[in-house]
Protein backbone atom coordinates (compact mmCIF):
# COMPACT_ATOMS: atom_id res chain seq x y z
CA UNK A 1 0.00 0.00 0.00
CA UNK A 2 1.34 3.29 -0.70
CA UNK A 3 1.22 5.77 2.09
CA UNK A 4 1.25 9.52 1.72
CA UNK A 5 3.68 11.25 4.64
CA UNK A 6 2.33 14.54 5.19
CA UNK A 7 4.93 16.84 7.13
CA UNK A 8 3.74 17.41 10.67
CA UNK A 9 4.62 21.22 12.67
CA UNK A 10 7.00 20.36 15.61
CA UNK A 11 8.98 17.60 15.02
CA UNK A 12 11.48 18.72 18.25
CA UNK A 13 11.54 15.58 20.85
CA UNK A 14 8.65 14.00 22.32
CA UNK A 15 8.08 15.10 26.49
CA UNK A 16 5.55 12.37 27.58
CA UNK A 17 2.86 14.14 29.68
CA UNK A 18 2.01 12.91 33.37
CA UNK A 19 0.86 11.15 34.38
CA UNK A 20 -0.08 9.15 31.11
CA UNK A 21 -3.50 7.70 32.28
CA UNK A 22 -4.86 5.69 29.37
CA UNK A 23 -6.15 7.15 26.73
CA UNK A 24 -6.12 11.02 27.12
CA UNK A 25 -2.74 11.95 24.90
CA UNK A 26 -2.37 11.57 21.58
CA UNK A 27 0.52 11.20 19.42
CA UNK A 28 1.67 14.24 17.13
CA UNK A 29 0.57 12.10 13.44
CA UNK A 30 -2.78 10.10 12.69
CA UNK A 31 -3.39 7.59 9.42
CA UNK A 32 -6.33 7.91 7.13
CA UNK A 33 -7.51 6.87 3.99
CA UNK A 34 -11.39 6.46 2.26
CA UNK A 35 -13.51 4.10 0.69
CA UNK A 36 -15.91 4.73 -1.64
CA UNK A 37 -18.32 2.29 -3.70
CA UNK A 38 -16.72 3.84 -6.98
CA UNK A 39 -12.94 3.72 -6.05
CA UNK A 40 -12.56 1.52 -3.12
CA UNK A 41 -9.86 2.36 -0.65
CA UNK A 42 -7.38 5.32 -1.89
CA UNK A 43 -5.83 8.30 -0.07
CA UNK A 44 -3.70 6.37 2.33
CA UNK A 45 -1.89 9.10 4.34
CA UNK A 46 -0.29 9.56 7.30
CA UNK A 47 -0.32 13.50 8.36
CA UNK A 48 -0.86 15.80 11.68
CA UNK A 49 -3.21 14.65 14.54
CA UNK A 50 -6.24 17.04 14.10
CA UNK A 51 -10.16 17.41 14.40
CA UNK A 52 -12.68 15.16 11.57
CA UNK A 53 -14.43 17.36 9.48
CA UNK A 54 -17.77 15.25 9.35
CA UNK A 55 -20.99 16.57 7.09
CA UNK A 56 -23.59 16.66 10.41
CA UNK A 57 -25.49 13.98 8.26
CA UNK A 58 -22.72 11.81 8.29
CA UNK A 59 -23.97 8.13 8.79
CA UNK A 60 -22.04 7.56 11.92
CA UNK A 61 -24.03 10.39 13.62
CA UNK A 62 -27.51 8.87 13.28
CA UNK A 63 -27.24 5.52 12.98
CA UNK A 64 -23.90 3.93 14.68
CA UNK A 65 -22.12 2.83 11.57
CA UNK A 66 -18.92 2.63 13.35
CA UNK A 67 -16.37 0.18 14.01
CA UNK A 68 -13.27 0.09 16.36
CA UNK A 69 -10.00 -2.18 17.48
CA UNK A 70 -7.89 -1.72 19.96
CA UNK A 71 -4.17 -2.98 19.97
CA UNK A 72 -0.98 -1.49 21.55
CA UNK A 73 2.86 -1.10 20.97
CA UNK A 74 4.84 -2.82 23.45
CA UNK A 75 8.89 -1.26 24.06
CA UNK A 76 11.06 -3.91 23.91
CA UNK A 77 14.64 -4.59 25.86
CA UNK A 78 16.57 -3.42 22.63
CA UNK A 79 14.92 -0.18 21.93
CA UNK A 80 12.43 -1.24 19.01
CA UNK A 81 8.93 -1.88 19.69
CA UNK A 82 6.64 -5.10 19.16
CA UNK A 83 2.98 -4.91 18.09
CA UNK A 84 1.12 -7.95 19.57
CA UNK A 85 -0.82 -10.34 17.41
CA UNK A 86 -2.50 -7.21 14.35
CA UNK A 87 -3.56 -10.09 12.30
CA UNK A 88 -6.20 -10.93 15.01
CA UNK A 89 -7.28 -7.29 15.35
CA UNK A 90 -7.65 -7.40 11.17
CA UNK A 91 -9.39 -10.18 11.12
CA UNK A 92 -11.73 -8.74 14.10
CA UNK A 93 -11.97 -5.43 12.55
CA UNK A 94 -13.67 -7.24 8.78
CA UNK A 95 -15.64 -9.28 11.03
CA UNK A 96 -16.90 -6.39 12.90
CA UNK A 97 -17.44 -4.55 9.09
CA UNK A 98 -19.48 -7.28 8.56
CA UNK A 99 -21.83 -7.21 11.26
CA UNK A 100 -22.38 -3.91 10.98
CA UNK A 101 -22.86 -3.66 6.32
CA UNK A 102 -19.27 -1.95 6.11
CA UNK A 103 -16.46 -2.41 3.31
CA UNK A 104 -13.54 -5.58 4.14
CA UNK A 105 -10.36 -3.85 4.21
CA UNK A 106 -7.47 -6.26 3.55
CA UNK A 107 -5.97 -7.29 6.77
CA UNK A 108 -2.27 -6.23 4.98
CA UNK A 109 -3.69 -2.90 4.61
CA UNK A 110 -4.79 -2.70 8.04
CA UNK A 111 -1.90 -3.96 9.56
CA UNK A 112 0.73 -2.01 7.58
CA UNK A 113 -1.09 1.18 7.89
CA UNK A 114 -0.47 0.57 12.22
CA UNK A 115 2.82 -0.33 11.37
CA UNK A 116 3.90 2.37 9.14
CA UNK A 117 2.03 5.25 11.82
CA UNK A 118 3.68 3.51 14.72
CA UNK A 119 7.35 3.64 12.78
CA UNK A 120 7.32 7.37 12.63
CA UNK A 121 5.66 7.57 16.34
CA UNK A 122 8.35 5.32 17.95
CA UNK A 123 9.26 7.99 20.26
CA UNK A 124 5.72 8.44 22.07
CA UNK A 125 6.23 4.52 23.05
CA UNK A 126 6.27 5.18 26.90
CA UNK A 127 9.25 2.54 28.27
CA UNK A 128 8.02 2.41 32.17
CA UNK A 129 6.87 -1.00 33.28
CA UNK A 130 3.28 -1.90 32.06
CA UNK A 131 3.22 0.91 29.75
CA UNK A 132 2.70 0.95 25.72
CA UNK A 133 1.41 2.52 23.01
CA UNK A 134 -2.23 2.12 22.73
CA UNK A 135 -3.50 2.25 19.23
CA UNK A 136 -6.63 2.70 18.10
CA UNK A 137 -8.19 1.90 14.62
CA UNK A 138 -11.37 3.23 13.74
CA UNK A 139 -13.66 3.23 10.72
CA UNK A 140 -16.73 5.45 10.33
CA UNK A 141 -19.56 5.80 7.71
CA UNK A 142 -19.06 9.58 6.21
CA UNK A 143 -21.78 9.07 3.52
CA UNK A 144 -24.33 12.03 4.48
CA UNK A 145 -28.09 10.77 4.49
CA UNK A 146 -30.98 9.99 6.81
CA UNK A 147 -32.22 6.72 4.99
CA UNK A 148 -31.17 3.86 7.08
CA UNK A 149 -28.89 1.59 4.86
CA UNK A 150 -25.38 1.09 4.65
CA UNK A 151 -23.28 4.17 3.85
CA UNK A 152 -21.28 4.05 0.44
CA UNK A 153 -18.38 6.35 1.91
CA UNK A 154 -16.35 5.17 4.78
CA UNK A 155 -13.22 7.16 6.82
CA UNK A 156 -10.53 4.17 8.56
CA UNK A 157 -8.56 6.32 10.49
CA UNK A 158 -5.80 5.44 13.61
CA UNK A 159 -4.58 7.35 16.18
CA UNK A 160 -2.03 6.55 19.24
CA UNK A 161 -2.49 6.80 22.96
CA UNK A 162 0.85 7.14 24.65
CA UNK A 163 -0.29 5.01 27.89
CA UNK A 164 0.78 4.51 31.29
CA UNK A 165 0.32 0.83 33.52
CA UNK A 166 -3.41 0.61 33.56
CA UNK A 167 -3.00 0.09 37.91
CA UNK A 168 -1.26 3.26 39.04
CA UNK A 169 -0.64 1.57 42.45
CA UNK A 170 -0.17 -2.41 41.08
CA UNK A 171 -1.91 -5.60 40.19
CA UNK A 172 -5.25 -4.46 42.27
CA UNK A 173 -8.15 -6.79 42.48
CA UNK A 174 -11.38 -4.52 41.35
CA UNK A 175 -15.11 -5.15 42.37
CA UNK A 176 -17.73 -6.02 39.97
CA UNK A 177 -21.35 -5.68 40.15
CA UNK A 178 -23.90 -7.82 38.75
CA UNK A 179 -26.12 -6.36 36.31
CA UNK A 180 -30.15 -6.81 37.00
CA UNK A 181 -31.38 -4.10 35.24
CA UNK A 182 -29.30 -4.08 32.26
CA UNK A 183 -27.77 -6.74 29.71
CA UNK A 184 -25.13 -5.69 27.50
CA UNK A 185 -25.58 -7.63 24.50
CA UNK A 186 -28.03 -10.02 23.07
CA UNK A 187 -27.11 -13.35 20.39
CA UNK A 188 -27.98 -12.25 17.07
CA UNK A 189 -27.36 -8.70 18.14
CA UNK A 190 -23.89 -6.86 17.75
CA UNK A 191 -22.05 -8.03 21.19
CA UNK A 192 -19.93 -10.15 19.35
CA UNK A 193 -18.74 -6.78 16.88
CA UNK A 194 -16.39 -4.03 18.43
CA UNK A 195 -18.97 -1.39 17.48
CA UNK A 196 -19.16 1.90 20.02
CA UNK A 197 -22.74 1.54 20.37
CA UNK A 198 -22.01 -1.73 22.43
CA UNK A 199 -20.09 0.56 24.64
CA UNK A 200 -22.87 3.62 24.91
CA UNK A 201 -25.40 1.04 25.90
CA UNK A 202 -23.34 0.04 28.78
CA UNK A 203 -22.71 3.36 29.82
CA UNK A 204 -25.30 3.54 32.17
CA UNK A 205 -24.72 -0.26 34.14
CA UNK A 206 -21.18 1.25 34.29
CA UNK A 207 -21.93 4.51 36.38
CA UNK A 208 -24.73 2.76 38.32
CA UNK A 209 -22.10 0.24 39.22
CA UNK A 210 -19.46 2.81 39.99
CA UNK A 211 -22.18 4.79 42.29
CA UNK A 212 -22.35 1.38 44.63
CA UNK A 213 -18.31 0.82 44.62
CA UNK A 214 -17.67 -1.05 41.96
CA UNK A 215 -15.09 -0.77 39.56
CA UNK A 216 -17.08 -2.82 36.78
CA UNK A 217 -20.31 -4.77 35.82
CA UNK A 218 -20.37 -8.10 35.29
CA UNK A 219 -22.77 -8.93 32.45
CA UNK A 220 -25.06 -11.23 32.26
CA UNK A 221 -26.93 -13.20 29.09
CA UNK A 222 -29.73 -11.19 27.61
CA UNK A 223 -32.40 -14.50 27.76
CA UNK A 224 -31.93 -16.11 30.79
CA UNK A 225 -29.63 -13.40 32.65
CA UNK A 226 -28.62 -16.08 34.12
CA UNK A 227 -24.87 -16.78 32.33
CA UNK A 228 -21.86 -14.88 32.79
CA UNK A 229 -20.68 -13.29 29.67
CA UNK A 230 -18.23 -10.10 29.90
CA UNK A 231 -17.03 -8.18 33.07
CA UNK A 232 -17.08 -4.34 31.81
CA UNK A 233 -15.32 -4.01 28.08
CA UNK A 234 -13.10 -7.41 29.09
CA UNK A 235 -13.58 -11.25 29.16
CA UNK A 236 -13.62 -13.10 31.99
CA UNK A 237 -12.52 -16.19 34.05
CA UNK A 238 -12.80 -17.70 37.23
CA UNK A 239 -9.64 -20.41 38.91
CA UNK A 240 -10.98 -23.39 40.54
CA UNK A 241 -8.59 -25.00 43.05
CA UNK A 242 -5.82 -23.00 41.42
CA UNK A 243 -5.92 -25.69 38.59
CA UNK A 244 -8.55 -25.16 36.71
CA UNK A 245 -9.83 -22.38 34.18
CA UNK A 246 -13.08 -22.09 33.53
CA UNK A 247 -14.60 -18.97 30.94
CA UNK A 248 -17.72 -18.42 29.44
CA UNK A 249 -17.99 -20.10 25.90
CA UNK A 250 -18.10 -17.49 22.62
CA UNK A 251 -21.93 -17.37 22.81
CA UNK A 252 -22.15 -15.09 19.61
CA UNK A 253 -23.19 -11.96 22.17
CA UNK A 254 -19.73 -11.72 23.79
CA UNK A 255 -16.35 -9.91 22.61
CA UNK A 256 -14.27 -12.77 21.08
CA UNK A 257 -11.29 -11.16 22.99
CA UNK A 258 -7.62 -11.56 21.78
CA UNK A 259 -6.41 -11.65 25.32
CA UNK A 260 -8.62 -14.20 26.59
CA UNK A 261 -7.58 -16.48 23.36
CA UNK A 262 -3.85 -15.67 24.16
CA UNK A 263 -4.03 -16.50 27.72
CA UNK A 264 -6.12 -19.58 27.31
CA UNK A 265 -3.60 -21.11 25.28
CA UNK A 266 -0.62 -20.06 27.52
CA UNK A 267 -2.85 -21.60 30.19
CA UNK A 268 -2.54 -25.30 28.60
CA UNK A 269 1.03 -25.05 28.23
CA UNK A 270 1.35 -23.88 31.75
CA UNK A 271 -0.33 -26.89 32.81
CA UNK A 272 -4.27 -26.02 33.58
CA UNK A 273 -6.83 -27.52 32.75
CA UNK A 274 -9.33 -25.06 30.55
CA UNK A 275 -13.19 -25.09 30.13
CA UNK A 276 -15.32 -23.41 27.97
CA UNK A 277 -18.72 -23.15 29.09
CA UNK A 278 -21.55 -21.87 30.36
CA UNK A 279 -20.94 -20.80 33.65
CA UNK A 280 -24.34 -20.01 35.82
CA UNK A 281 -24.18 -17.16 38.21
CA UNK A 282 -25.83 -18.89 41.13
CA UNK A 283 -22.79 -21.44 40.91
CA UNK A 284 -20.27 -19.49 40.28
CA UNK A 285 -21.01 -17.44 43.51
CA UNK A 286 -21.84 -20.62 45.19
CA UNK A 287 -18.14 -21.86 44.33
CA UNK A 288 -16.64 -18.27 45.20
CA UNK A 289 -18.40 -18.51 48.90
CA UNK A 290 -17.41 -22.30 49.40
CA UNK A 291 -13.92 -21.71 48.11
CA UNK A 292 -14.20 -23.90 45.43
CA UNK A 293 -13.29 -20.76 43.34
CA UNK A 294 -9.95 -19.38 44.59
CA UNK A 295 -9.51 -16.56 42.17
CA UNK A 296 -11.91 -14.72 39.20
CA UNK A 297 -10.24 -12.22 36.48
CA UNK A 298 -10.73 -10.09 33.74
CA UNK A 299 -8.90 -9.94 30.35
CA UNK A 300 -8.63 -7.28 27.67
CA UNK A 301 -5.78 -5.63 25.80
CA UNK A 302 -5.80 -2.24 28.65
CA UNK A 303 -5.09 -3.66 31.29
CA UNK A 304 -4.31 -7.43 29.98
CA UNK A 305 -5.48 -9.80 33.71
CA UNK A 306 -7.35 -7.55 36.77
CA UNK A 307 -8.07 -10.26 39.17
CA UNK A 308 -11.89 -9.90 40.92
CA UNK A 309 -11.68 -9.01 44.37
CA UNK A 310 -15.30 -9.08 45.21
CA UNK A 311 -19.22 -9.77 43.24
CA UNK A 312 -21.45 -7.57 44.07
CA UNK A 313 -24.87 -10.18 43.55
CA UNK A 314 -28.22 -9.62 45.15
CA UNK A 315 -27.11 -7.01 47.50
CA UNK A 316 -24.59 -9.17 49.01
CA UNK A 317 -20.82 -8.57 48.44
CA UNK A 318 -19.04 -12.39 48.32
CA UNK A 319 -15.35 -12.06 48.54
CA UNK A 320 -13.38 -14.16 45.75
CA UNK A 321 -10.33 -16.03 47.26
CA UNK A 322 -9.05 -14.11 49.85
CA UNK A 323 -8.99 -11.13 47.97
CA UNK A 324 -5.77 -10.44 47.28
CA UNK A 325 -3.84 -13.37 46.63
CA UNK A 326 -3.99 -14.00 42.93
CA UNK A 327 -1.09 -16.42 41.96
CA UNK A 328 -2.59 -17.77 38.93
CA UNK A 329 -3.67 -14.11 37.30
CA UNK A 330 -0.29 -13.04 38.16
CA UNK A 331 1.09 -15.89 36.73
CA UNK A 332 -0.86 -15.43 33.40
CA UNK A 333 -0.29 -12.03 33.01
CA UNK A 334 3.79 -11.97 33.87
CA UNK A 335 3.61 -15.47 31.23
CA UNK A 336 1.75 -13.05 28.43
CA UNK A 337 3.26 -9.82 29.05
CA UNK A 338 6.84 -10.94 29.08
CA UNK A 339 6.16 -12.29 25.51
CA UNK A 340 4.35 -9.26 24.49
CA UNK A 341 7.47 -6.99 25.44
CA UNK A 342 9.78 -9.41 24.00
CA UNK A 343 11.16 -10.69 27.42
CA UNK A 344 10.50 -13.78 26.46
CA UNK A 345 10.44 -16.49 23.41
CA UNK A 346 7.42 -15.90 21.64
CA UNK A 347 6.33 -19.61 20.73
CA UNK A 348 3.18 -18.71 18.51
CA UNK A 349 5.17 -16.11 16.44
CA UNK A 350 2.39 -13.61 18.11
CA UNK A 351 4.89 -10.42 17.78
CA UNK A 352 5.79 -8.62 15.30
CA UNK A 353 8.90 -6.38 15.76
CA UNK A 354 8.42 -2.89 14.17
CA UNK A 355 11.92 -0.99 13.90
CA UNK A 356 11.98 2.52 14.68
CA UNK A 357 12.49 4.83 11.38
CA UNK A 358 14.89 7.07 12.66
CA UNK A 359 17.72 6.68 15.02
CA UNK A 360 16.33 5.74 18.44
CA UNK A 361 15.78 8.46 20.86
CA UNK A 362 14.27 7.29 24.00
CA UNK A 363 11.76 10.08 25.10
CA UNK A 364 11.64 11.31 28.20
CA UNK A 365 9.64 9.03 30.42
CA UNK A 366 7.01 11.25 32.40
C1 LIG B 1 -16.50 -5.77 25.16
C2 LIG B 1 -15.10 -6.26 25.19
N1 LIG B 1 -14.85 -7.53 25.59
C3 LIG B 1 -13.61 -8.03 25.62
C4 LIG B 1 -12.52 -7.27 25.23
C5 LIG B 1 -11.15 -7.87 25.27
O1 LIG B 1 -10.67 -8.03 23.97
P1 LIG B 1 -9.11 -7.96 23.67
O2 LIG B 1 -8.49 -8.97 24.53
O3 LIG B 1 -9.01 -8.29 22.21
O4 LIG B 1 -8.68 -6.58 23.99
C6 LIG B 1 -12.73 -5.94 24.82
C7 LIG B 1 -11.59 -5.11 24.42
O5 LIG B 1 -11.33 -4.99 23.26
C8 LIG B 1 -14.04 -5.44 24.78
O6 LIG B 1 -14.26 -4.19 24.37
Amino acid sequence: MDIRIDPVAGNGPVRLPAPLGFGRHFTRRMFTQRYDAGRGWHDAAIGPYRPISLDPGAQVLHSGQAIFEGTKAYSRPDGHLNLFRPDANAARFNASAQRMAMPALPPERFVDAIEALVQLEHEWAPRAEGSSLYIRPVMIATEPTFEVRAASEFLHYIVLSPAGPYFASGFQPVGVLVSEDHIRAARGGTGAAKTPGNYAGSLAGIEGARALGYQQVLWLDAVERRYIEEAGAMNVAFVYGGCRIRTPQLSGSILPGITRDSLLRLALDLGFEVEQDRLDIAEIIADVRSGRITEGFCMGTAAVVVPIGRIGYHGADVPVGDGGNTPVARQLYKTLTDIQYGRAADPYGWTRRVEAAAPLRTAAVA
